[in-house]
C-alpha cells in the first residue's frame, strides 16, 4: 500500500445521506450516497476513499462520471465532462459484502442456547468507513450523516430514531436524525436480537446498555457506570455531553477492546458484562475503566478530533490519561491511581526501555502502520506523561486549559501543539517546551543518585544498546521542594539525600540509588514510611534496571525477602509479576523450587490472614490481595493450598463451582498444570460457559498442560468455531507462555502464519501477532523470527517485531548473566 494523501484537499464534504440496505443472510449489503462537499479548485476528477466496493453508478446531476477504483490506494476517481468548482452533490450507488473480519461491516455469530444467531456492528476507526461507503475517510473531513437503514433486525445508530417502518417483506427501515459534524471514523451502527436497559443522568441524557437477550442480565453494573461517568465528564470538561442519548452495545466478536462511536459505543463482551456471581473484582474493574475510556473520548476525540493519526496519542493517551479521574471519583475504594502506577505506568517504562520503542508522535502513511501505533507507548506512556503534567501544573491550572482546548475547537481538530498552547495560556510554564523531548524522543532518563549529586541518561534494558543524548526536563522532589532536573548532572543543595526522589511515580523516569541508600530503603520498606506508590515504584525500579546489570538481581530479592504484612494489592501484583519472571526466566522448572523457601516466607502471614473464603465486609484491596497469595501458594504448593484447589475442583466437576471468581483462574491452571483432570473434562466445561470471561478461564487452563497431545488439540481448537475470532490471541498467548507448548506453536504460526495473515492482516488484532513473539527468551528465536519474515511483507508488523525482537535479546543477556548468581543467592540467603 502506498502513501496515504490527504484527500481533503480536494474536495470537502459537508453531509452525507446514506442508505444501506443489508442482508444479513447473503452477508452482502447495497448502498447509496449523496455527499455534499466543497471542491476548492476547478478540477474534472474527485477522488474518494473506497475499499472492496463495487461502485456502480456516480452522478452529479444530471453527468454521468466515468468511475475509477484503485484497491492500492483505497479509492476511486471519478472523472467528469466538464470541469466543476464550487459546492457539489455527488450520487454513489454500491454493493458491498458483509465481512468476518471484524472491521467495516462485518457479522458476529453467536450461540444463544440451542440456536446460531447473527449480530451485524460495525467498526470504522481508523480506515474502514471507506469499506462500507466512499467517503473522504480522513479525521479532518467532518461532516453531517443523514443514515437510512433497511435491516432484518432493529437497528441502533449514533442518534436516536427519526422514523421507523416496517416493509411488506417483514424487514425494518429506521432513518436516524442527523448527526452534529463529526469524523466518518466515528459512524456506526448495530443491527441484531438485543435485550437492553436504561436510565438517564442528571441532565436527562438518555443511557442506555444492550447486549444480546441471553446476557441482559448483566447490564446493570455498565449502566450505572455509564451514567456517573457521563455526569463527572459534564462537571469536569464544563461541557454539556453533545448528543441526545448514550448508547453501549456488547458485541460477540470486536477486535479492540471497545470504540468509541459518538453515541453508540460498541464492546468486546468482558469488557461490558458483569455477573456478579462469576465475574471477578478485577474484570469489573477493568469493566468501568473501559467505560470510563470511551466515555472520555465523547468529548476528547469525538468533539474535538485530532487532525491526523500521527497524533492518535494525544486521543488515546487523554482518555487512558483521564479514564481514571472518573473511576477513581466514582470508586475511591480502588485505589485507581496507585493501580496506574502499577499498571500502566510500569508497562509503559518497560515498553519504553527499547531501543526500538518509539516517539509518543510517530510519523504514520500506510493505513496498517496507523493499526500499529495503537500501542503500549501510545495507550501507556501517554497517559503516564499527561500525568506528569498533570502535577507539574497543578489540578486547577490543567483542568482550565483543558476547558479551554475543548471548547475552542469544538466540533473541530486540533493537535498536540493546540493542546500545550491552551495549557500554557493558563500556566506560567511553556508547556510546548517542557513536553517537547517527552514526545518526540524515544525513551526516558535513569536519574542515578550517588550521595546528592543525580545524573540522568537514557535508561535502555538491553546491555549493549547506545543510549541517546537527550536530555529530559524531569519534575523531582529533594524533599522539601520541587525542583526540574534539566542538565545531565545536578548537585542538590540538602545534606541528606530524600528517601526518594520521586515520590507519587509521577515523572516518567526510573531512579537508581547507591548500595547504601537501598539498605536504608529495604528498611523503610517493611515500615509505614514509604507510600504505596513509592513501594510498588521502588520494586520495580530495582528489578528494571537489574535487566542491563546496572544492580544485580539479587538486590530486588533481597529488597523484597523481608515483605510479609505488607497491606497493599498494588505491591502484591508488583512481587507477583517480579517473582514471576525470575522463576519462568532465571529458574525454570528445574530450579523453581530454590524459591520455596522465600515465597513462603513472603506470603505466610497474608495466607493464614485471608485464606480462600471472601468475608462479607472485608475491603476490596484484602479481595484484591487474595489471588496474588494464592496463586503463589499454589505455585510452590504451600500450605494447605493444593489439597484446597482440589477439594473445590471436584464440586466444579461435580456441576457445583463455588470457586469466587477471583481465584478461578489460579485453580483452573493449576489443576491443569498438575494433570489433575483430562483434556477432554476441561474441554466441556468450557464449551459450557456461557459468559465468555469464564469460557477464557477454561481456556487458558486448556493452554497450559504439559504434554503436546493437548497443545496440537488446542492449536487444532483455535480455527474451529469453538474458538471467537476475538479470542485467537488469548489461546496464542497462552501457549507460547507455557514453555512445553511453546515450540510446537511456534511451528504452527510458521505453517499458518497465511492463515494468521488472511484472518487479521488488515484490523487490530494484526500487531498483537507480532508483539506475542516477545514471549520468547532464547537468543536463537530471534534468529528464527528474523529468517521467517525476512521475505514478507511487514508493513503494520514493523515496530512490533523489532521490539519483539529485542525484548527476546534483553532477556536472553539477563538469564546469561544473572541466573548462576540469582541460583547461589537463593541457596545461600533463604
Ligand atoms: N479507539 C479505541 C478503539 C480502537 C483501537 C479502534 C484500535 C481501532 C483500533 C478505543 O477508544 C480504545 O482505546 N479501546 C481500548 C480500551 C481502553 C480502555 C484502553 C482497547 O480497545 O483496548
Ligand atoms: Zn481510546
Amino acid at each position: 500500500m502506498k502513501h496515504t494523501s490527504r484527500l481533503i484537499e480536494q474536495f470537502a464534504p459537508s453531509n452525507y445521506q446514506l442508505e444501506l440496505d443489508i442482508n444479513a443472510e447473503q452477508l452482502t449489503f447495497s448502498g447509496h450516497v449523496a455527499i455534499t462537499g466543497e471542491l476548492p479548485d476547478a478540477t474534472n476528477t474527485i477522488l474518494l476513499h473506497a475499499s472492496q466496493l463495487d461502485i456502480t453508478a456516480a452522478i452529479i446531476g444530471d453527468d454521468e462520471l466515468a468511475i475509477a477504483a484503485d484497491e492500492d490506494w483505497q479509492t476511486v476517481t471519478l472523472t467528469a465532462t466538464e470541469p466543476l468548482a464550487g459546492e457539489q452533490r455527488i450520487e454513489l450507488t454500491f454493493t458491498g459484502r458483509v465481512t468476518p473480519t471484524m472491521h467495516g461491516l462485518y457479522y458476529s455469530d453467536y450461540q444463544d442456547g440451542d440456536l446460531t444467531k447473527r449480530m451485524i456492528s460495525t467498526q470504522f476507526e481508523s480506515h474502514h468507513a471507506r469499506e462500507v461507503f466512499p467517503c473522504i475517510d480522513e479525521p479532518t473531513a467532518k461532516a453531517t450523516f443523514d443514515l437510512t437503514l433497511i435491516t432484518d433486525l432493529p437497528a441502533l445508530s449514533n442518534t436516536p430514531e427519526s422514523t421507523l417502518g416496517q416493509l411488506d417483506d417483514g424487514r425494518v427501515k429506521t432513518t436516524f436524525e442527523r448527526t452534529p459534524r463529526m469524523s466518518t471514523y466515528l459512524l456506526a451502527l448495530v443491527s441484531g436480537e438485543l435485550g437492553q436497559i436504561e436510565a438517564h443522568t442528571n441532565r436527562g441524557t438518555l443511557v442506555r446498555t444492550f447486549a444480546p437477550i441471553k446476557d441482559v442480565d448483566y447490564l446493570k453494573f455498565a449502566l450505572d457506570t455509564a451514567v456517573g461517568c457521563l455526569e463527572f465528564y459534564e462537571d469536569y470538561f464544563g461541557i454539556e455531553y453533545p448528543l441526545e442519548k448514550c448508547d453501549m452495545v456488547s458485541i460477540p466478536e470486536f477486535a479492540a477492546g471497545a470504540m468509541e462511536n459518538w453515541g453508540l459505543i460498541t464492546y468486546r463482551e468482558t469488557a461490558l458484562l458483569v455477573d456478579e456471581s462469576n465475574t471477578s473484582l478485577a474484570n469489573k474493574q477493568m469493566v468501568a475503566h473501559v467505560i470510563a475510556h470511551e466515555l472520555a473520548h465523547q468529548w476528547f476525540g469525538n468533539l474535538v478530533t485530532m487532525e491526523w493519526w500521527d497524533d492518535l496519542w494525544l486521543n488515546e493517551g487523554f482518555a487512558s490519561w483521564i479514564e481514571n479521574m472518573a473511576v477513581d471519583h466514582l470508586y475511591p475504594d480502588w485505589q485507581v491511581w496507585t493501580e496506574f502506577v502499577a499498571g500502566d505506568y510500569q508497562a509503559g517504562l518497560s515498553i519504553d526501555s527499547l531501543d526500538s520503542s518509539h516517539p509518543i508522535v510517530q510519523q504514520v502513511h500506510d493505513p496498517r502502520e496507523i493499526n500499529e501505533i495503537f500501542d503500549t507507548v501510545t495507550y501507556r506512556k501517554g497517559p503516564s506523561i499527561i500525568r506528569m503534567l498533570h502535577d507539574y501544573l497543578g489540578a486547577g491550572a490543567f483542568r482550565t486549559g483543558l476547558q479551554q482546548y475543548l471548547k475552542k475547537h469544538a466540533y473541530g481538530n486540533a493537535t498536540t501543539a493546540d493542546l500545550w498552547q491552551s495549557l500554557s495560556a493558563v500556566s506560567n510554564h511553556d508547556v510546548g517546551q517542557f513536553m517537547k523531548d517527552w514526545t518526540t524522543s524515544r525513551g526516558y532518563p535513569l536519574i542515578t543518585a550517588d550521595g546528592t549529586t543525580l545524573t540522568q541518561q537514557q535508561f535502555l534494558e538491553h546491555p549493549d544498546k547506545q543510549p541517546s543524548d537527550v536530555i529530559w526536563p524531569v519534575p523531582l522532589h529533594d524533599g522539601s521542594n520541587s525542583l526540574l532536573l534539566d542538565t545531565s548532572t545536578l548537585q542538590l543543595e540538602v545534606d541528606e539525600l530524600p528517601l526518594t526522589l520521586n515520590p507519587n511515580q509521577s515523572s516518567f523516569v526510573r531512579v537508581a540509588y547507591n548500595s547504601k541508600h537501598y539498605q536504608r530503603l529495604a528498611d523503610e520498606l517493611v515500615t509505614d514510611t514509604l507510600t504505596t506508590a513509592e513501594r510498588v515504584g521502588l520494586i520495580s525500579d530495582v528489578f528494571a534496571i537489574a535487566m542491563n546489570g546496572t544492580v544485580s538481581t539479587t538486590d530486588g530479592l533481597q529488597l523484597i525477602k523481608r515483605i510479609n504484612t505488607e497491606p497493599s494489592n498494588h505491591v502484591w501484583e508488583t512481587i507477583g509479576g517480579e517473582l514471576a519472571a525470575v522463576r519462568t526466566h532465571l529458574l525454570g522448572d528445574v530450579h523453581q523450587q530454590l524459591m520455596e523457601p522465600m515465597v513462603s516466607d513472603i506470603v505466610s502471614a497474608n495466607y493464614q490472614r485471608l485464606s480462600w473464603k471472601p468475608v462479607a465486609d472485608e475491603s476490596e484491596t484484602d479481595r484484591l490481595i487474595r489471588p496474588t497469595i494464592i496463586a503463589l501458594a499454589l505455585r510452590y504448593d504451600l500450605f494447605d493450598a493444593p489439597a484446597v484447589a482440589r477439594k473445590l475442583w471436584d464440586g466444579v466437576i461435580a456441576g457445583n463451582n463455588t470457586i469466587p471468581p477471583d481465584l478461578r483462574s489460579s485453580v483452573y491452571s493449576y489443576i491443569t498444570r498438575t494433570g489433575s483432570d483430562s483434556y477432554d473434562q476441561l474441554l466441556e466445561l468450557y464449551e459450557q460457559q456461557t459468559l465468555n470471561e469464564e469460557k477464557l478461564r477454561f481456556a487458558r487452563a486448556l493452554t497450559a498442560f504439559e504434554d503436546s497431545a493437548a497443545a496440537n488439540r488446542s492449536l487444532e481448537l483455535i480455527q474451529t468455531d469453538k474458538v471467537r475470532q476475538q479470542d485467537v490471541i488469548t489461546w496464542l498467548v497462552g501457549l507460547l507462555r507455557n514453555p512445553h507448548s511453546r515450540q510446537i506453536t511456534w511451528d504452527w504460526y510458521r505453517q499458518n502464519w497465511d492463515w494468521l495473515q488472511q484472518q487479521f492482516g488488515h484490523g487490530h488484532i494484526y500487531s498483537y501477532l507480532a508483539q506475542i513473539l516477545g514471549l520468547f527468551s532464547k537468543q536463537h528465536y530471534a534468529a528464527e523470527i528474523r529468517s521467517f519474515f525476512k521475505d514478507k511483507d511487514t508493513t503494520g508488523l514493523e515496530l512490533s517485531l523489532e521490539q519483539a525482537i529485542e525484548s527476546i535479546e534483553t532477556v536472553a543477556a539477563w538469564i546469561e548473566r544473572d541466573s548462576e548468581p540469582v541460583r547461589d543467592w537463593l541457596r545461600k540467603n533463604v
